[in-house]
């Protein structure tokens, strides 16, 4: 999503857990360190934006990590692990950014398919179906918080795609390519308005139950 913003002339802000020298290569402002776990981190984060008067239009949570588990073997601190990270992280980073958000500006935040209620027939992933979900409540109640503010918030699930993520899945599955997803998320979060915002959306163009 950043290579292809920046490619579109926007001003892209990269924040990354480590640092990300493919994203300097290309011209893009990289804000290394914010793990989103992190309370000062984030805070730092906060405040080196709005020092500089910075108004964010999208504010995109993309971080997340997967750890699959089954009935039997759930090791409670993985999901712990995977709260942190995938819906208390989402959150964190929103409330210290809020205030670098106007009318008109729009929050997506990446969450899954796999934490949907309506979309689970097939059980097991327990941590990361758990901690999905939450994300999607944060993202449902910062819509109700934010439409006052004139800010939409739309859920986004990028669809099965090949990444770090997956790649321990089988290879025989529908996947799609980083950049696929990516067009998709950037064409959701151009079609976001404030009549639309509050849902959750594939990158397909779909709109997904809760
Ligand atoms: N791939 C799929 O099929 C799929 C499907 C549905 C939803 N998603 C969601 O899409 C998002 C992106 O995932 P991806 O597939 O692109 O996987 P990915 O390549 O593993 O990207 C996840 C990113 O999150 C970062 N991250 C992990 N922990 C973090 C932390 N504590 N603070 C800040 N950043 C952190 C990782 O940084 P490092 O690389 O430095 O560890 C990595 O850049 C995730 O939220 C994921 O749950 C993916």
């Amino acid at each position: 999503m950043c290579l292809q913003l920046h490619a579109r002339g926007e001003r892209v802000i990269a924040a990354c857990l480590d640092d990300s020298q493919e994203l300097r290569d290309r011209g893009i402002h990289v804000e290394p360190h914010v793990d989103v776990t992190q309370d000062d981190a984030v805070h730092r984060l906060a405040i080196r934006l709005i020092d500089e008067g910075i108004k964010l239009d999208w504010l995109i949570s993309n971080a997340g990590v997967l750890g699959v588990d089954e009935l039997g073997q759930i090791d409670f601190q993985e999901v712990r692990r995977q709260f942190e990270i995938n819906a208390i992280g989402p959150l964190r980073v929103i409330q210290a950014l809020v205030k670098t958000l106007q009318p008109g500006s729009k929050i997506g935040i990446v969450t899954s398919r796999v934490g949907s209620l309506g979309d689970n027939s097939s059980g097991s992933m327990y941590a990361y179906r758990m901690s999905k979900a939450a994300a999607n409540m944060a993202g449902l109640n910062l819509h109700h918080d934010l439409m006052g503010r004139g800010i939409a918030v739309l859920m986004l699930h990028p669809g099965l795609v090949a990444t770090d993520l997956t790649k321990d899945f089988p290879r025989d599955m529908p996947w799609i390519q980083p950049d696929q997803a990516a067009k998709g998320l950037i064409r959701n979060m151009d079609q976001l308005t404030m009549e639309t915002s509050g849902k959750f959306r594939h990158s397909n163009g779909e709109y997904l139950p809760w």
